[in-house]
């Protein structure tokens, strides 16, 4: 990636939670039993799936067991990668990254390399495996679980069945947008400029995707920007409108502010079903869905390139909404839950797996039920366990 093009990205604060060595760990035990002797993505690494066989029952469409062959590679990204290769995102990653038909990625950043150079940050790595494999929409579910509704810091009624798709626009916008960069001028003040940009192409799929999943849902899109102060939020309304106009009347569609979107989604979250929304905003907000949730340790999510008309293949890369936790790394406590519904999702987008990514999911629903918990989820009267401990019920439940 162009050092020129590097996005500024947030600092370390914002994150948190797992250690992505005790997350991988977890999933690399769900992974032993789904794939017996197949390796497994783990730490801050990239987890290529290359291949899925599967076995199916004897009703031929059902799959009774997880019982998947998922043939990985791994490589470095990250903090881990510049360590060792003296870059965040080193060549052989991406490649690796776009040969495969799907990426499983754990997270990136830590405190400690705050005073690098910005193209050699963690950061840059799940920026430019977004940027190179053109990952435009994210796709951030926030579930409320029913098991975790006192989870969250809005009232157990206002949360509780919650369940919101937020679609982010990955690829362009202020995150990608030139001009770009600190100038001095000379007087010994500085400026800085970000660039918001969109295009209409940019726009429409965006949109379309939303439509398209609003269709397999509640058939509702709430379309997010801020049309009242940038020229890229009206650009952004007329096209999502004339696409709306011309081919998706049957969904429900609503316009709103971004800023008043931040506000309804703590006011009367279950208004929304689809919101799709632009770069940053998607960001912010998917941040504010989550954390409405109270699940953040247990949210996935995924992000998707154009589909390649003659392979039909689509770049896929799964990841937990989640970032790292350097204050907890090693402890064994984090909740590899995100990680493990990160495959659900990979199964389901990737590999058109559905039937596989629901075992997956319900799985985890029954360890939750079974009154299993990691310190983030933690209520009386539960029984609080480590990483390994939940990665180990899931898979006893993926078995049972
Ligand atoms: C996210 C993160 C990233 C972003 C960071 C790590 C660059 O906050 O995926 O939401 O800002 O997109
Ligand atoms: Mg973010």
């Amino acid at each position: 990636m162009a050092t020129t093009t590097t996005p500024e990205v947030k600092p370390a604060e914002t994150t948190k939670k797992a250690p992505i060595s005790l997350t991988a760990s977890a999933i690399a035990k769900v992974k032993e039993t789904m794939a017996q002797q197949n390796p497994v993505p783990t730490g801050l690494r990239v987890g290529v799936v290359d291949k899925i066989t599967p076995k199916q029952t004897s009703n031929g469409t059902a799959y009774a067991k997880l019982d998947l062959k998922l043939e990985t590679e791994e490589a470095l990204v990250g903090g881990a990668a510049y360590e060792a290769h003296g870059h965040p995102l080193p060549e052989a990653t991406l490649k690796l990254a776009k040969d495969a038909d799907a990426v499983l990625f754990g997270a990136v950043g830590d405190w400690k390399y705050d005073k690098l150079e910005r193209a050699l940050r963690p950061e840059q790595a799940i920026l430019g495996l977004r940027k190179n494999l053109q990952l435009f929409a994210n796709l951030r579910p926030a579930i409320c679980y029913e098991q975790l509704t006192h989870a969250s810091s809005l009232k157990p009624e206002l949360v509780a069945g919650l369940d919101i798709l937020i679609i982010r626009e990955l690829t362009g916008g202020v995150y990608f947008g030139e001009p770009r960069g600190i100038w001095d001028m000379n007087d010994g003040t500085r400026r800085a400029v970000d660039t918001q940009v969109y295009t209409t192409g940019e726009v429409q799929r965006i949109a379309r995707v939303a439509f398209d999943l609003a269709r397999l849902r509640s058939n509702k899109v709430a379309s997010a920007e801020k049309s009242n102060v940038m020229h890229t939020g009206v650009l952004w309304r007329q096209e999502v409108t004339k696409l709306h106009e011309a081919e998706y009347r049957d969904v429900e569609l609503t316009h709103i502010l971004a800023d008043n979107c931040a506000m309804q989604l703590m006011r009367r979250p279950k208004q929304f079903d689809v919101i799709v929304t632009d770069n940053l905003f998607g960001d912010v907000l998917s941040d504010e869905a989550a954390q409405a949730t109270g699940s953040l340790g247990m949210l996935p999510s995924a992000s998707l390139g154009k589909k390649n008309e003659r392979s039909g293949n689509q770049p896929g890369l799964y990841e937990p909404v989640h970032g790292t936790a350097p204050d907890i790394a090693g402890q064994g406590l984090a909740n590899p839950i995100a990680c493990i519904l990160s495959l659900a999702m990979c199964l389901r987008y990737s590999f058109g797996r559905v039937d596989d990514a629901k075992l997956i999911e319900r799985a985890v629903e029954a360890v939750l039920n079974e009154g299993l918990r990691t310190g983030d989820i933690m209520q009386p009267g539960k029984k609080q366990v480590g990483t390994r401990e939940m990665g180990d019920a899931i898979i006893a439940a993926l078995d049972g």
